[in-house]
This record gives structure tokens, C-alpha cells and sequence, in this order.
């Protein structure tokens, strides 16, 4: 596996988004058995699930891990299945068996209070992160501060209208999140971006190849000493050509 050196920041392509999941899951594994991976920074979303399901295959075993959810929808009723509380037990604690007091999700009531519970917990030791279409990480939609902590976010309708298929309609979706700000992801030791679709092609070559912008909160992972994006084909169908050399082909 080849990357791009030129750049602070790792891109490698995969033929498919499997392969791409299998590629970070290695790193993960990698960390876990050396004993360096005590906290774990959870995205949901379609991208990241196929690194989830892979590390359950392997038995991973993250029971002594302490996750920390990215975001959270502000307003579904407790408990609805598509709230990220819910999301991250059902596809990653219970299959990874981490206990459900290891599992921390930032509160619309209280968002400091988050960053501070991270930076007790000694920091977040490798964070998954996933790319929205227009660039945003976490919640942190395009214009947010790239020195922004854990808050409260208005979503885009784009994001919303992007979401609207994990719930039954638009009007389901909330209009509001608490998110990781952007600082709070950076401060992260590692961090691995899992990218897949042709949907999320443009946002990938404005991050990795465009100006580094609050416009495209993405951007601002070149900033990062350890980040690596695991993409397939489609989403690096945008890069410019060295960026995606390396691979499984
Ligand atoms: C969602 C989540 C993000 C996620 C991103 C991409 O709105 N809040 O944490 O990374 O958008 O999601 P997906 O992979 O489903 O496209």
C-alpha cells in the first residue's frame, strides 16, 4: 500500500469500499493489539459501517474501549433508532462488546461538557470519521470555525435532505445537532477518514487537492500530523492523478 507523501495528509484508493473498510480496519486492529487504542471516536453514516461490520467479523474485541460518538440529532424522542446514541450501539458497541457505560454521546444541554470529558478520558486515541457531500465532519457544516468545540449546529437542508433515508421523510429529520467542533476532531491522535461514492467525489478533491477553507470544513485535515483517508474508486474519482496511486488497484 502506497500514499500520497507530498501531502501532510494519506490518501489511499481501493477498488471497492470493502477493500477500503478492510484497509482501515487494519490500522485499527494494529492499535488495539499494541495497546494504544483506550478511546475510539465513532462516526455514523453509511461510510463508516462497512468498518464496523469488519471488525466485528474479526472479533475484535474493544471491551476495555471507551467510544465517543461525533454528533447527535437534537430533538428525536429517546431512544428512536436512528438517533447516533442508538446507531453506534446497535452497529458498533454491541457487536464489539463495549459495555454501555463505555459509550458516550455529546448532550445539546450541555456540550462542554463533552471536551471535557474527552480530555479526562486522556483524549481520543483514533478518531472514524466520515465526509458529508458538501464537506462537513461531524455536523460542522461548511463556515464553521476551524477552531470551533463541541456545540450546537443548525444542519444544512442539503445534510438533512442527504439523511432524509434513514428516516420515513423529510420532515422526520431534525433541524438541529450537536456535533464534535472542528478543533475537538483535530484534537484527536489519529484519524482515519472512510470515504466511499461517487456522491462524495467533489467533496474529497476539494479537501485533499483545494484550498484548505472554512468552506470546506474537510480541508482542514491537512492540518492533522496522522490522518488517512481510505477511499474507493468512486469518491477518489476526483483526485488529481497522484493521489491515486497506491492500493489494492
Ligand atoms: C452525516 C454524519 C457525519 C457523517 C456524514 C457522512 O450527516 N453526521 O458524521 O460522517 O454525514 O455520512 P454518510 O457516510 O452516510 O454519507
Amino acid at each position: 500500500m502506497t500514499g500520497i507523501t507530498a501531502r501532510k495528509s494519506v490518501a489511499v484508493t481501493h477498488r471497492t469500499a470493502t477493500a477500503a473498510a478492510s484497509a482501515a480496519v487494519d490500522v485499527i486492529e494494529a492499535l488495539l493489539h499494541s495497546g494504544g487504542l483506550r478511546t475510539l471516536g465513532v462516526a455514523t453514516g453509511s461510510s463508516p459501517g462497512p468498518v464496523y461490520r469488519e471488525m466485528a467479523r474479526r472479533q475484535l474485541d474493544l471491551s476495555e474501549v471507551t467510544l465517543f460518538a461525533l454528533d447527535e440529532y437534537i430533538g428525536l424522542p429517546d431512544g428512536h433508532q436512528e438517533s447516533y446514541r442508538a446507531v453506534v450501539e446497535r452497529e458498533v458497541a454491541h457487536p464489539l462488546r463495549v459495555p454501555p457505560a463505555r459509550v458516550h454521546v455529546p448532550d445539546g444541554a450541555d456540550p462542554a461538557a463533552y471536551d471535557e470529558l474527552i480530555a479526562d478520558n486522556g483524549g481520543i486515541d483514533l478518531q472514524i470519521l466520515g465526509v458529508g457531500r458538501n464537506g462537513h465532519i461531524g455536523f460542522n457544516e461548511p463556515g464553521s470555525s476551524f477552531d470551533s468545540l463541541t456545540r450546537v449546529v443548525d444542519l444544512d437542508e442539503s445534510t438533512r435532505e442527504a439523511n432524509a433515508r434513514f428516516f420515513g421523510s423529510l420532515a422526520e429529520v431534525p433541524h438541529r445537532s450537536v456535533t464534535q467542533g472542528v478543533r475537538t476532531i483535530l484534537n484527536a491522535r489519529r484519524i482515519v477518514v472512510v470515504v466511499s461514492g461517487v456522491d462524495k467525489a467533489a467533496a474529497v478533491a476539494a479537501a485533499i487537492d483545494g484550498p484548505r477553507t472554512e468552506a470546506m470544513p474537510a480541508s482542514v485535515l491537512r492540518d492533522h500530523a496522522d490522518v488517512t483517508w481510505f477511499l474507493d474508486e468512486d469518491a477518489a474519482s476526483q483526485l488529481r492523478p497522484p493521489a491515486r496511486d497506491g492500493g489494492d488497484a
